[in-house]
């Protein structure tokens, strides 16, 4: 058992796009291994660097650098999207050090036509889901009839398999469209192509990276989605199907507890959430449309515009204690520039009482009033500015800024590892350094 401080996670602690790809980006420079573990195409994440704006979904964020990336068993995975991507890299020149799970488990398209119809019958519900398929998936993984990327690859496992799948989902699709029909032949046969392309990535990534944490590699890991769409301890139903969250990785990597030594929250200067759900520092006036516009807030997969409010340090807090997390990254404060004041929720108040802990349950949070403390905001910057702030440092920051970044970190009592104040890999300040 390997007793080197060696291992990373990059957690988001709030409802997903804090900047986690950015942040993995950064740790990934000088680490040898970043690895997916939850949740599948539905994840955007993008790193700006060199010049390149670089939009995945499926492969971890250290593939610009070509580092060794590894998606793990936790993840469902799109075939199609990830032959695409690795195509992407390619046509860049980048070498792709891809290690792709035996265990981990296959979206096919009937997933997708059923996360549609699903996401309509549930009403008022529903997640809005990015309709990648990944919930259908995830429930036949745990039904013990799902399609694992070793099916995939071994054409005589796949048929049968895939035939007794296609025969249930078949099924209930049709209780919602009675008219529903697809061609088995040319979906198992499609599948078997991106089987034959896809096996010299596969192995047993449990053993490969158990192996490669103990002879000192170091090894990033970075969640998709975040803690509050998480499945057991998001806004449940209004969140994704995998555990995004730190508490996730262990299942879904075949990594123990105990070899994941740092744990790292980060979060946005103000909150974002894409889909449906209670948002209880939500903003929907000139204010929002500003940080909207200004963190350029609208889905890497789907497009769609992302709802904005001030940041909610009770549901962080939250997550700093499901996590363990041992210190923060505070990603996007350029994009808060010229907004004044500047809010911070520190909790909210239920019936007139100030609630001790975040109440999970969406039924109660809409009865919540969020507390409020107000701040001065800081000026507007040029892009310019704010790269030159980050090479000068902490110190060079507007004084208002750096009142909010220390309230923030007195509130949660949680020291910040770096800020980023930018979307380049460079506008980044780390105050702490925290492993590598
Ligand atoms: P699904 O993961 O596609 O099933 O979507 C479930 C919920 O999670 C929806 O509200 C989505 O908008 C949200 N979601 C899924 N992936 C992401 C992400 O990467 N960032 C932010 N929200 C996400």
């Amino acid at each position: 058992m390997s007793d080197i401080n060696n291992t990373i996670a990059l957690i988001g602690l709030s409802w997903g796009d804090e900047g986690k790809g950015k942040m993995t980006d950064y740790f990934a420079q000088k680490a040898d291994i970043v690895v997916r573990y939850n949740g599948g195409s539905n994840a955007g994440h993008t790193i700006n660097a060199n010049g390149i704006k670089y939009k995945f979904k499926l492969i971890p964020s250290g593939a610009p650098l070509e580092k060794e990336v590894i998606i793990a068993n936790g993840c469902v995975i799109d075939p199609k999207i990830l032959l695409e991507e690795i195509e992407n890299l390619k046509n860049l020149n980048k070498k792709v050090n891809l290690k792709l799970s035996s265990t981990a488990h296959v979206i096919f398209p009937f997933h997708k036509t059923l996360d549609g119809l699903e996401e309509t019958s549930k009403g008022e519900y529903r997640a809005g889901t990015t309709k990648k398929g990944i919930g259908p998936t995830y429930s036949d993984k745990v039904a013990r009839w799902g399609i694992r990327v070793f099916d995939l690859i071994h054409p005589d496992v796949l048929k049968p398999k895939l035939e007794r799948l296609f025969k249930i989902r078949k099924e209930l699709i049709r209780v919602y469209d009675p008219n529903w029909d697809a061609d088995f032949e040319s979906i198992y046969n499609e599948y078997k192509s991106y089987g034959e392309q896809l096996k010299s990535y596969v192995i047993d990534t449990a053993y490969y990276l158990n192996k490669a944490i103990d002879s000192g590699k170091k090894v990033v890991f970075e969640a998709a989605q975040g803690n509050l769409l998480g499945i057991d301890h998001g806004m449940y139903p209004f969140g994704t199907s995998s555990n995004a969250n730190a508490l996730g990785i262990s299942a879904g990597t075949g990594i123990p507890p105990k070899k994941i030594k740092n744990m790292i929250g980060i979060i946005k200067a103000y909150t974002s959430r894409v889909g449906e759900g209670k948002f209880p520092t939500e903003l929907t006036n000139r204010t929002a449309e500003k940080i909207r516009e200004q963190g350029h807030e609208y889905g890497t997969v789907t497009g769609r515009p992302r709802r904005v409010g001030w940041i909610d340090l009770f549901n962080i807090k939250y997550g700093i204690m499901i996590n363990g997390i041992d210190k923060i990254i505070i990603t996007l404060l350029d994009a808060l520039q010229g907004v004044n004041p500047v809010k911070i929720c520190t909790t909210y108040e239920l019936e007139g009482k100030n609630l001790e802990s975040w109440p999970i349950q969406h039924e109660i949070i809409e009865k919540c009033v969020p507390i409020y403390k107000e701040f001065k905001g800081w000026d507007e910057r040029t892009r310019e500015e704010w790269s030159e702030i980050a090479r000068e440092g902490y110190d060079a920051l507007p004084d208002n800024l750096k009142i909010y970044i220390e309230a923030i970190q007195e509130e949660l009592k949680t020291d910040a590892a770096m800020i980023s104040i930018g979307p380049d890999r460079d506008e980044t300040i780390v105050l702490d350094n925290v492993l590598f």
